[in-house]
């Protein structure tokens, strides 16, 4: 298994229940936004990032995006994985997120992961799905 980390931020939980379900299969280090910072990205070979859609279609903007945009030249070439809750939008965030995140140059190991509100079955199954892919 690969060394792998889920950073996350998660205001009422929804996208915290994800990064567990990640960290569950893929056996990886947890951890907040707060407690990553860009230089313990090279400690790890794979790694899961996971915000909710806030604002109007955006990452979090007090600790989630500083935090993304600090990382964010390290990760060319890295295997990673993106997921998220939202709410009332269509998923607009993640698919911005994930442009950004090819456009950079970062390997996606896995189409990212989506949940509306509180992650059901099926999504709770897509984010174990996700922790294997990212472990192998
Ligand atoms: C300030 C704020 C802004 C939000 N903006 C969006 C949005 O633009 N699109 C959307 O689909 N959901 C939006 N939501 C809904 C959240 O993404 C959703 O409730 C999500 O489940 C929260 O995840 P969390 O429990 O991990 O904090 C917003 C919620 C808040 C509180």
């Amino acid at each position: 298994m690969k060394k792998t980390a889920v950073v996350y931020w998660s205001q009422t939980g929804n996208t915290e229940t994800m990064a567990k379900a990640i960290a569950e299969t893929s056996g990886g280090t947890l951890l907040t936004a707060a407690e990553f910072s860009a230089n313990q990205a090279e400690e790890f070979e794979a790694i899961a990032f996971g915000c909710p859609a806030m604002g109007a279609e955006v990452l979090e903007e007090e600790e989630f995006q500083p935090m993304w945009d600090s990382v964010k030249s390290n990760l060319s070439g890295k295997k990673i994985a993106l997921f998220g809750s939202y709410g009332w939008g269509d998923g607009e965030w993640m698919r911005n997120w994930k442009q950004e995140a090819e456009e950079i140059g970062a390997e996606l190991v896995a189409e990212p992961v989506i949940a509306n509100e509180t992650p059901d079955e099926t999504a709770l199954a897509a984010c174990h799905e996700l922790g294997k892919k990212l472990a192998q």
